[in-house]
């Protein structure tokens, strides 16, 4: 037995000629908030229903739980929570009988259940609003229950495809913080497909990038963005000669510069360090008013990995 909450093996999905999903490696801890990050047609809603067994494979194997979707499919939708892009609630139905019908459907007896609803209508804001049709509700709110729903039977792991996709700022801002306090107070694995860049710095703690199939990195935000980010190096001076520039230009380790109103930005590769770049400025003469490293933000890592490998 695994201990871990999702494992992907060679995971592969073709589509007639079309591979949707190339051979996918992936192992995600239990309590981690994974994100899988890609552009359209990426392949990670594939992704996603090969691991629910709302599709088979074409190669390679899943396990969810330690547990297959294909062979085990049954007790893999007993364990986990689904959000899918059609969040699927009943819009003639109030908030309370959705909830109360999906957790009849989850053969959860009363009294919990109506605990459970009543504890999940407060949490996302709702139950002041349990009375009302659900075809009334902003799509925020309908996102709000399409989550708590998927909470009802205390799952383990929550998928969830694209959540915020659609929302304003307000909307998107609360199922963020949602599905951070998922993870947190319940303790659970989210595995939550976006597009989103800031999705995935405000709420995981894991990150996978795909595009046309491949996992083309993995790791915390922090080491995706360390590994292939060249930051650079901004220093502020008071002017800077044309020969001085084309000097730097040349020195070890300087990758690329630019200069703009004494302002000069600078990629260091390995055996540069910013304090060089200062030493070397100050013997030439120049006045440095201020130096500061400009780490990438993860969405230039995302778009030069993607980019990379188009
Ligand atoms: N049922 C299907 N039949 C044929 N092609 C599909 C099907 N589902 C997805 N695809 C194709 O597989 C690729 C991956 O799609 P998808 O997994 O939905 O990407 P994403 O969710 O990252 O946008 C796309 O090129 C898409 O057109
Ligand atoms: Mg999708």
């Amino acid at each position: 037995m695994t201990h871990l909450a999702i494992q992907c093996e060679n995971l592969t999905r073709d589509f007639r000629d079309l591979r949707a999903v190339d051979g996918l490696d992936l192992e995600i801890e239990p309590g981690t908030i994974f994100a899988f990050l890609g552009p359209n047609g990426a392949g990670k809603t594939t992704t996603l229903q090969l691991l629910i067994g709302l599709l088979a494979p074409t190669a390679g194997s899943a396990r969810v739980l330690g547990l297959d979707p294909q062979m085990d499919g049954e007790a893999v939708r007993s364990r986990i929570g689904v959000l899918l892009e059609d969040h699927g609630l009943y819009e003639e139905l109030t908030a309370y009988d959705n909830m109360e019908f999906y957790g009849r459907l989850n053969r959860i007896p009363n009294p919990d259940r109506s605990d459970r609803i009543r504890t999940l209508l407060e949490k996302h804001g709702l139950w002041e609003r349990r009375g009302e049709r659900v075809r009334t509700f902003s799509r925020g709110m309908k996102q709000r229950l399409a989550l708590a729903r998927a909470m009802i039977a205390r799952p383990r792991i929550m998928f969830l495809d694209e959540p915020t996709s659609g929302l304003d700022p307000g909307a998107t801002r609360s199922v963020r913080e949602t599905i951070r306090e998922l993870a947190s107070e319940e303790d659970i694995t989210v595995f939550l497909n976006t597009h989103n860049l800031d999705e995935v710095e405000r709420v995981s703690n894991r990150v996978g990038i795909i595009k046309g199939g491949r996992l083309l990195a993995f790791g915390s935000p922090q080491e995706v963005k360390a590994r292939s980010s060249r930051g650079s190096v901004v220093i502020r001076t008071g002017g800077i000669p044309a020969a001085v520039m084309e000097r730097m230009r040349n020195l070890v380790g300087v990758e690329k510069m630019s200069a703009r109103d004494g302002e000069i930005r600078a990629v260091l590769g390995d055996g540069a360090k910013p304090s060089d770049l200062v030493q070397f400025l100050v013997g030439e003469g120049v006045a440095v008013s201020e130096v500061r490293e400009d780490r990438a933000s993860l969405e230039e890592v995302f778009l030069r990995i993607v980019e990379e490998d188009a």
